[in-house]
C-alpha cells in the first residue's frame, strides 16, 4: 500500500466476530436448526463451522447472505480435536455446552493469537462450582459431570469474556440457579444472552456485573441476527481519524465505542452519531492521547494496536496503558520498522508521535496488530508491505475492498 491518502466514504460493519463464534457454539444446546445472520466473512468462523461438523452438526454458511444455518442432532460427538482449536482459541466456547448436551466434554487447549497466556483457571472453576470434574491431560481438557450440571454461585476473579460465556452456556440448562458475580459486560455478551433467552433460557441481570440463570429443561433453535462489531466499526473510526479523512460507518453502534470515539474527540475528530451508525471526521493532525485498556465499558485491549499506530503519527506524546494481554506490545517492534517512536515497559507504552512514519515491509502477528500496521501504512510515506494478512482475514471481512472503497491505494498480493 502506498500511504498518504485520507479515506473518505462509507462502510457497512457486518456481525461481530467476538460473538458470531459464541452464537455458533450456543445453537448446540438445542436440537434443531439455528438460523444466524449479519455473519461475517472471515476465516474463524469457517474455523468453527468445522469444528461443529465434526461434533456431528450441519452447518450451511451461505456467504453472501451472511447467513449460517446450524442443524443440531440428538446425539453429538464430545471431542473437539487440537488440529482444529489450536487455530482459535474461541473454540473453548464449545465447552459449555459440550458438557451441557453431552455430560461430557474432551476439548483440546486452544492456541489463537499471539498475545499472552490467556489462561482457563476461571473456565475450569467455573464449572467444577457446577458440579463438573475437570482435568487437564495430554494437552486436552477433559470434562465430565455426571448427571446434571448444578446450578452454583460463582466470583470471577477478573470479568473475563470467555469464562462468563462458558459459564452461562453449561448454567442455562443445569438444575437450579447460577449467580455469576464479576461477570464481563461487553455487548457480545448481551447479545448471547439475547439470544439464549430466545432459545427459552432465563437470564436475569443482563448487561450488568451480576447474572443470574435459572436452568431449564430444554432449549429451541432460533434465528438470531449477531450484533454489530464495534472493532471494527472502532478500527474505521481510528482509520478516519489518521488518514484526516471522512468515514461514514452503518450498521454500528456508537454506545458501544463511547471510551474510544470520545478518545478519538479528544484527539481533534468530530464524531458524529448516526441512526444506524457514526460519522468520524478530521481536519488536522490528530493529538496524542493516553488510553487505558479496561474490561467493557472500558476502552477495549481490541483497539489498543489501531490506537498506537494513531498516536505514533499524532502531535505530542501519549501514555497506552494494556491491561489484559501482557503480550500485546509486541506488534510495536513491527511499528518501529515504520519508524514510530514507542518505548515500553512492562504493560505501559510511551508513543511520541512522529509527523512522518517511512514505508517498510512488516509482519502482523495478530488480528489486531495487523490492522493497526495496515494503518500506519496508510499513512506513511513511500510503500508499505504488511505481511501476515492471514492474522486479519481471521477477524476483518473485505478489509481490503472496503479499503479501496474508502480511496486508499492498496492491493492485496497473490499467494
Ligand atoms: C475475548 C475476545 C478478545 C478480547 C478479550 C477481552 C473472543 C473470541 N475474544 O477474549 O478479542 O481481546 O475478550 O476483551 O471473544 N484470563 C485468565 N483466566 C481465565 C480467563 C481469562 O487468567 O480463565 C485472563 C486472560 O489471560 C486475559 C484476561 O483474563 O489476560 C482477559 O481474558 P478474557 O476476557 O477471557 O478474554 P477472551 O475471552 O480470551
Amino acid at each position: 500500500m502506498v500511504g498518504g491518502t485520507p479515506l473518505s466514504g462509507e462502510v457497512t460493519v457486518t456481525g461481530a466476530k467476538n460473538s458470531v463464534l459464541k452464537l455458533m457454539a450456543a445453537s448446540m444446546l438445542a436440537v434443531g436448526t439455528t438460523t444466524l445472520r449479519a455473519v461475517p466473512d472471515i476465516l474463524d468462523v469457517e474455523i468453527m463451522a468445522e469444528l461443529l461438523r465434526r461434533l456431528g452438526c450441519t452447518v450451511d454458511h451461505r456467504h453472501r447472505a451472511g447467513t449460517v444455518d446450524i442443524t443440531v442432532p440428538e446425539d453429538l460427538e464430545h471431542r473437539a480435536d487440537y488440529d482444529l482449536v489450536r487455530r482459535m482459541r474461541a473454540s473453548i466456547c464449545v465447552l459449555g455446552p459440550l458438557l451441557a448436551r453431552c455430560g461430557a466434554a474432551d476439548v483440546a487447549l486452544p492456541g489463537g493469537d499471539n498475545i499472552g497466556s490467556r489462561g482457563l483457571d476461571m473456565h475450569i472453576d467455573g464449572l467444577q462450582r457446577m458440579g463438573a470434574d475437570v482435568v487437564n491431560e495430554h494437552g486436552y481438557l477433559l470434562a465430565a459431570s455426571a448427571g446434571r450440571l448444578q446450578g452454583a454461585s460463582i466470583w470471577l476473579d477478573f470479568p473475563s469474556v470467555g469464562a462468563t460465556e462458558t459459564i452461562l452456556m453449561a448454567a442455562v440448562t443445569a438444575s437450579g440457579t447460577t449467580v455469576i458475580d464479576n461477570a464481563a459486560r461487553e455487548p457480545e455478551i448481551v447479545d448471547i444472552c439475547t439470544m439464549l433467552t430466545a432459545m427459552g433460557a432465563i437470564i436475569d441481570g443482563i448487561g450488568t456485573s451480576t447474572i443470574t440463570i435459572d436452568g431449564v429443561d430444554d432449549l429451541v433453535a432460533v434465528e438470531h441476527t449477531t450484533v454489530g462489531d464495534r472493532i471494527v466499526a472502532g478500527t474505521w473510526a481510528i482509520a478516519a481519524a489518521m488518514t484526516q479523512g471522512d468515514i461514514i460507518v452503518r450498521r454500528a453502534n456508537a454506545e458501544h465505542l463511547t471510551i474510544a470515539l470520545d478518545k478519538l474527540q479528544t484527539a481533534g475528530a468530530i464524531v458524529t452519531c448516526l441512526d444506524d451508525g457514526f460519522r468520524v471526521q478530521m481536519d488536522r493532525r490528530p493529538r496524542a492521547v493516553d488510553i487505558v485498556t479496561l474490561p467493557y465499558p472500558g476502552f477495549p485491549t481490541d483497539l489498543q494496536p489501531q490506537f498506537i499506530a494513531l498516536n505514533a503519527i499524532s502531535e505530542g506524546a501519549a501514555l497506552v496503558t494494556e491491561n489484559l494481554f501482557e503480550a500485546r506490545f509486541r506488534f510495536v517492534q513491527e511499528l518501529a520498522r515504520l519508524g514510530a517512536n514507542v518505548r515500553t515497559d512492562g504493560h505501559h507504552a510511551l508513543v511520541r508521535g512522529r509527523s512522518t512514519l517511512s514505508a517498510a515491509p512488516v509482519e502482523a502477528t495478530d488480528i489486531r496488530a495487523g490492522a493497526g500496521l495496515v494503518l500506519a501504512g496508510l499513512v506513511a510515506e513511500g510503500t508499505t508491505t504488511v505481511y501476515g494478512v492471514s492474522h486479519i482475514d481471521r477477524g476483518y471481512a473485505g478489509f481490503i475492498p472496503a479499503l479501496q472503497s474508502l480511496g486508499a491505494d492498496i492491493t492485496r498480493a497473490e499467494g
